[in-house]
């Protein structure tokens, strides 16, 4: 039982192999402590992402002509050095290997924090707490959302309108829809939480809480979810009751 328990507790701190350095990138990977800062820096590259994103999205608010031509600005980022849509490829490529990292990252942490469970909760597992189960559902629903939005929005698959260069018409065609307001809706409370719990978790693993910023941080943490949920939510609340169209 011993050995046992000893085992479970080896797999899950994973104590650097003989011969390996401890803070090799392979032994930082495989350590709880590395996968979490894995999370809190791609966690911060997306953030990063999507307060741009999001005020990109508010020049629908501005008339087709705004929000397209800034679609089209968007490929032309770093010519004649890049070539045209180069600059959107690279962001791209960004953003796909920080959501590989945050996901893998939060999967393996999951899994080894079951296995790490004492013995006597075998039988009976104790729940997770609210906040955990907040961000791993939080997680799930933002990543089926992300594959419904790039075949609305992106490849134009699912989107009423699909008119390419267009994504003033394909927001509005998209959100003229019952069912794509509901899903945009529901994912953006999903966001919002998991914005302020992750940006706060992220500060705690980078060390850069203290008792004199926790209150800053926290504060910050609100503002920050609360400025993206109310930014994202607002183009499709105003193209359902007709202030967009
Ligand atoms: C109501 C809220 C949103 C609207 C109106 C919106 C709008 C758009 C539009 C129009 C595009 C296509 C841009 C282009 O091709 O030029 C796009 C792409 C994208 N959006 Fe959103 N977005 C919203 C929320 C979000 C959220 C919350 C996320 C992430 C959780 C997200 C992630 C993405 C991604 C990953 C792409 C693909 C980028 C690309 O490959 O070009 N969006 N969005």
């Amino acid at each position: 039982m011993v050995m046992a328990s000893a085992t479970r507790t080896n797999r899950a701190t994973r104590t650097p192999a003989p011969g390996r350095h401890p803070s090799s990138p392979a032994s930082l990977w495989h350590s709880s402590v590395g996968k979490k800062a894995v999370m809190a820096v791609s966690g911060l590259v997306m953030l990063a992402y999507l307060v741009a994103h999001m005020l990109g999205n508010l020049k629908v608010f501005f008339g087709p002509d705004d929000i397209n031509g800034y679609a089209h600005w968007l490929r032309t980022i770093g010519e004649p050095f890049l070539q045209h849509g180069w600059f959107l490829w690279l962001a791209r490529l960004v953003l796909l290997a920080a959501v590989l990292a945050h996901g893998t990252a939060a999967y393996q942490l999951s899994r080894r924090d079951l296995r790490a469970r004492p013995v006597k909760y075998v039988h009976r597992r104790p729940r997770a707490t609210y906040a955990t189960r907040t961000m791993r559902w939080g997680g799930v629903i933002l990543g089926l959302f992300v594959v419904w939005h790039v075949l609305d929005l992106t490849t134009l698959t699912v989107n009423p309108a699909a008119e390419e260069g267009h994504p003033y018409q394909n927001i509005v065609a998209s959100f003229s829809t019952w069912y794509s307001g509901a899903v945009y809706c529901l994912a953006m409370l999903a966001l919002g939480l998991h914005v302020r719990h992750g940006f706060w978790s992220a500060a705690q693993t980078l060390g850069v809480n203290n008792p004199r910023r926790d209150r800053a941080l926290k504060l910050g943490a609100n503002a920050l979810a609360l400025l993206l949920t109310a930014g994202f939510l607002s183009v499709p609340v105003a193209v359902m009751t007709g202030l967009v169209r």
